[in-house]
């Protein structure tokens, strides 16, 4: 990426949140800075940031920069947490550099402010390095599940865009491309945002792999017809019990793989597993407006007045998926028990922070 996804900026004038515009991708690389948290949340609703391990990123780096406003953090924190509701690292995110925050505004004795608000800004770029470490021990983890000529289904978008380091699903293919393995990325558009088509395709190009974009309804027949070794995806929130909340189409994929005995493996980090969901009825789907469903590129797609059903993810039950890939190690079968092994949240990591977090 010539413009990271997220940066953190300090000018004399005050520090901001740079943000790379995924909505404009791929016709344009445009940015939207982020002077405030109502400004950041409006970026995270309207998806300029988006994808679970990012969202993490953007949310610890929105409560530094209310801190360095002198804002109300804890007010600005639920803001930012509640933008959007299935991702858990959103709120995970938001929570560890507010707890940072406020350990060190009940330390400090003179200069409280100023030392909190530093605080905040120094666990958010660790939060980052994590982020990007975990994408390289995901990308090694996965590559152990990757055949040779593996030709490889992926769904949605989860590369660089997503993280800040080469992701969670995409970094595995990367690596398996970086290994000589890949035959062929099948890249599902993604409807109704195309984050696969807009996205996906975008990093595959750029990383020089081969790839073909297909319909979503396309992947039934592209299983059937045996063109495919390995299902690849993320997750926006893994429940204790392992079922798996991701973008919208994500079921139905793990469904047909099953049907076609080809493996279903999840790749996310240990920041995505939440042992306070005990299940898939209970994690929150995401709803969103019926205009993306019923227009296309501002332009209607239905009669004027059509409602629309328009959940932003699914989920799907354990039973169906191979195996989780978290930068642990994998969980394979994936239970209660084999994700509990491999832990929740974050492990501290030896990545020294640097000035700009995000950049690649
Ligand atoms: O609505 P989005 O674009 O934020 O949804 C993103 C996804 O569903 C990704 O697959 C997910 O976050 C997992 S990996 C980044």
């Amino acid at each position: 990426m010539d413009i990271p996804a997220l940066r953190w900026l300090d000018p004399p004038g005050g520090p901001a949140i740079e943000l790379l515009d995924q909505r404009r991708l791929p016709a344009e690389e445009a940015v939207v800075t982020c002077a405030d948290v109502p400004a950041l949340v409006d970026a995270i609703r309207h998806l300029v940031v988006r994808g679970a391990p990012l969202l993490g990123v953007a949310g610890a780096f929105g409560v530094a920069l209310a801190a360095s406003r002198g804002d109300d953090v804890a007010q600005a924190a639920a803001a930012i947490g509640q933008a959007r509701p299935t991702a858990v690292n959103l709120g995970w995110g938001t929570s560890r550099a507010l707890a940072a925050y406020q350990r060190a505004a009940r330390a400090g004795a003179t200069d409280r402010e100023r030392i909190a608000a530093r605080a905040a800004l120094a666990e958010a770029r660790l939060i980052a390095a994590e982020d990007a470490a975990a994408s390289a021990a995901m990308a090694l983890h996965g590559l152990g599940l990757i055949p040779q000529n593996a030709r490889i289904l992926t769904h949605c978008n989860t590369g660089a865009l997503v993280s800040a380091g080469a992701g969670t699903a995409f970094a595995v293919v990367l690596a398996a491309h970086r290994a000589g393995r890949l035959a062929m990325l099948w890249v599902d558009e993604t409807r109704p945002l195309l984050q696969g088509a807009r996205l996906t395709a975008y990093e595959a190009r750029r990383a020089g792999m081969p790839h073909a974009v297909l319909a979503d309804a396309a992947a039934a027949s592209l299983l059937a017809a045996g063109e495919v070794d390995v299902v690849l995806t993320g997750a926006d929130r893994i429940a204790a019990d392992g079922s798996i909340a991701n973008k919208v189409g994500t079921y139905g994929l793990a469904v047909l793989a099953s049907y076609h005995r080809v493996p279903f493996v999840v790749v996310a980090p240990t920041s995505t597993i939440d042992p306070g969901t005990p299940d898939g009825a209970a994690i929150v789907v995401e709803h969103r407006p019926a205009a993306e469903v019923t227009s296309f590129h501002g332009r209607p797609a239905a009669p004027a007045g059509t409602s629309a059903y328009n959940p932003a993810f699914d989920i799907t039950p354990p039973g169906l998926v191979t195996a989780v890939v978290t930068e642990r190690g994998v969980a394979q079968p994936v239970t209660a028990g084999t994700l509990l092994v491999l832990g929740a949240g974050s492990t501290a990591c030896e990545i020294p922070p640097a000035d700009i977090y995000v950049e690649r």
